[in-house]
């Protein structure tokens, strides 16, 4: 599909009523406001459609209604009967934060006729008819049930996202939805909402499944390029940001697309200091940073009305773009940048790189200028690089190290993961290096011509983790420290603890201090573990720590949870008490495939593939040089860094993965 021309031109804006502005800003009254929105004219005739329906794909401008609404408007129609409605979403945000919206407007409480399930937080109930989820918690259910017999409808919202889970749930839904046909069981009602997509694509892949579009109403928004190519998009916003703040009236905030926390601290603290000096008189200034990890009150602060006479500039990641949505906007600074993962299955890197968007991105940001007046955006790019945008985003299972999908499908017992029915089969490389890397965890063997689990690797597929970090925590029992694992793999399980606003730059220095180990980055955040718990999770503690006590809250959840099934599968549960060069054994048992060594130069090498890395500076280790390092991620920016270090031993690699090794490491060792 083409990407939408300009909302300007397409959406009708005369009938963009005063009172949709004033029922949003005064909410008050639920029920008029679901009345007000631009669905709710369709509700019957939607009803209609959607229960004659197998399959259904339903388009509509955001903010017009169709995910808080759609799932009610079956509920209440009771089409799917007795079934539960399962409703996904790709971000545990958005899924909790709608869960909350829709319980809200039904007048219950969350958790019973509406509730959440994700990844580590499950707030249902046998009474739950409405249930939010996020795609990879659908798939893990898959897992369990490849039917998926407790529901009657499974909505896949925010189809354009498409991340790794969602195309795999694609595959699944359609295969449960046949089989139960054939078997003449329950129904299965699919539908497939977004704002922007590829409808041929997806209808085709339904089986020609109908495309049901609403109307939108949204209000008009003038979409303004630069006229010149611009060198540094940074500096380009920063500009882009006072003028408009000089033209503006005080009540129009403004949302900046910037591409990830550390940007975003630099660029928030700049403009606050431009911001201090501007001449009195002047209309004021409020900076708001606003990206995933940040904590949880400062996000909230976002969403709050802001003081009067004073401009709200958002700088955010694209959380912005689709899971939340915030109030108030009518300037739109787009950057055209987004942080994005990489894979290349020949060199077995995956690399988060800042990349251009997509043509659907791009609007999809443009929208948010939009929703309650009507709106600008600024795209900081000429209209002619914007014509050189790809159309679509890429979806993420052809751009990812697909090892963990893999290992899911084989869990979920699919006999020929080559032949899946993927809406966008992933290449067959990509394929083929996930297997190996699963052979070279042990987690899969090959027998008569067919790749089938491992009884290890079947135990790995029953933790909701990534596959490396699974069999950290089911090989730590050899090296006496799965208390330890447990607590490291769960703090790299969940959002940063570890909060860094730029403007305390030093305070953050001093205080970290403490906790640092000479040994990397999971010691470190072991050591900060450790004194979180010992002040009880003192939340005065976290705030003097720089420490994001909602997120170390979750670490402890986390933490039980896996607790849990290391307890079901009996794994050990020591501690190795002081001895940390025993957790660091054990980590290089798993995350081998991640290790790089230091060269005579000063550089580092991945054993993997020979790629050049260096330490990022946010890592303890930046001033060290150890001869040998693992890493979690690589994070591409003016070079390829490696994120979250752990100093090993290179005879800990051998004895992980000797014949993989043999090769890699030779010469080094001399
Ligand atoms: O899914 P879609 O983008 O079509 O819209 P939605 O998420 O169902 O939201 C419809 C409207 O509900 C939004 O425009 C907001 O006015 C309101 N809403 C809200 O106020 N708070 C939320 N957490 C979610 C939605
Ligand atoms: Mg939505």
């Amino acid at each position: 599909m083409e990407p939408r021309p300009p909302p300007a031109k397409r959406l009708r804006t005369s009938s963009v009523g005063g009172g949709y502005r004033r029922n949003y800003v005064f909410a008050h009254n639920m029920e008029q406001q679901r009345m007000d929105l631009p669905i709710y004219r369709a509700r019957a005739k939607l009803i209609g459609q959607l229960r004659h329906l197998d399959t259904a794909i339903i388009i509509g401008e955001t903010g017009s209604g169709k995910t808080t609404q759609v799932p009610q408007y079956l509920y209440e129609a009771s089409i799917g009967g007795h079934g539960v409605i399962a409703i996904t979403q790709p971000r545990r945000v958005a899924a909790i934060s709608l869960a909350a919206r829709v319980s809200e407007e039904k007048k219950t409480e969350l958790g019973t006729l509406i509730g959440y399930t994700v990844r580590f937080e499950d707030l249902t109930s046998h009474k739950s008819k409405i249930k939010f989820l996020t795609d990879g918690m659908l798939l893990r259910e898959a897992m369990l049930d490849p039917l998926l017999r407790r529901y009657s409808i499974v909505i896949l919202d925010e189809a354009h996202e498409r991340t790794i889970q969602t195309d795999v749930l694609f595959g699944i839904v359609k295969s449960a939805q046949r089989k139960r046909k054939e078997l003449s069981k329950m129904p299965l009602k699919v539908i497939i909402m977004s704002a922007t997509m590829d409808v041929d694509l997806f209808s085709q892949y339904f089986n020609q499944a109908p495309v049901l579009y609403l109307e939108g109403r949204q209000h008009s928004i003038q979409i303004f390029y630069t006229k010149e190519t611009q060198t540094d998009y940074l500096h380009a916003s920063l500009v882009s940001i006072f003028q408009i703040h000089q033209e503006a009236q005080p009540s129009a905030n403004v949302l900046v697309f910037l591409t990830g926390q550390e940007e975003i601290e630099a660029m928030s603290k700049t403009c606050k200091q431009i911001a201090k000096n501007l001449p009195q008189g002047s209309c004021q200034m409020s900076v708001f940073p606003l990206y995933a990890s940040l904590p949880h009150l400062q996000q909230l602060r976002v969403f709050q009305p802001g003081k009067k006479d004073c401009r709200k500039v958002i700088l955010s990641t694209n959380i912005a773009e689709t899971s939340v949505t915030i109030p108030g906007i009518k300037y739109v600074v787009d950057t055209g940048m987004v942080k994005a993962k990489h894979y290349t299955p020949e060199s077995g890197l995956e690399v988060l790189a800042v990349q251009q968007v997509s043509k659907a991105q791009a609007w999809q940001r443009a929208g948010r200028a939009g929703r309650q007046h009507a709106g600008i955006c600024y795209r900081l790019y000429t209209e002619e690089e914007f014509e050189k945008f790809i159309n679509m985003t890429i979806p993420e299972i052809q751009r990812c190290n697909l090892s963990s999908v893999m290992l899911q499908l084989l869990a979920l017992g699919i006999p020929n993961i080559l032949t899946f029915d993927f809406i966008s089969k992933p290449s067959p490389d990509a394929v083929q290096a996930a297997i190996e890397q699963l052979e070279q965890l042990g987690a899969v063997e090959h027998k008569d011509n067919q790749i089938s689990l491992t009884p290890l690797g079947k135990k790995m597929a029953a933790f909701p983790l990534e596959p490396r970090f699974s069999k950290t925590l089911l090989v730590s029992p050899e090296f006496h420290c799965t208390e330890e694992i447990l607590t490291i793999v769960s703090l790299l399980s969940v959002e940063s603890v570890l909060y860094n606003p730029r403007a305390q730059q030093d305070e953050v220095l001093s205080a970290r201090r403490k906790f640092i180990s000479s040994e990397g980055d999971h010691m470190t955040l072991l050591n900060i573990y450790r004194a979180f718990k010992n002040v009880q999770g003192q939340k005065e503690w976290c705030r003097e720590n720089f420490v994001n006590s909602r997120n170390m809250m979750m670490v402890a959840e986390v933490r039980h949870q896996l607790r849990d099934i290391c307890v079901k599968f009996g794994v050990r549960l020591e501690s190795s008490r002081s001895d940390t060069s025993n957790i660091r054994r054990c980590l290089a048992h798993s995350l081998f495939l991640n290790a790089a060594e230091l060269q005579l130069d000063g550089t580092y090498l991945t054993l993997d593939c020979r790629h050049q890395v260096a330490i990022h500076p946010s890592s303890v280790l930046f001033h060290f040089k150890p001869s040998y390092v693992l890493y979690n991620e690589l994070l591409h920016t003016s070079k390829c860094y490696m994120r979250d270090l752990c100093v090993v031993d290179p005879d800990w690699l051998y004895e992980a993965a000797p014949e993989y090794f043999r090769r890699k490491l030779k010469g080094a060792k001399t």
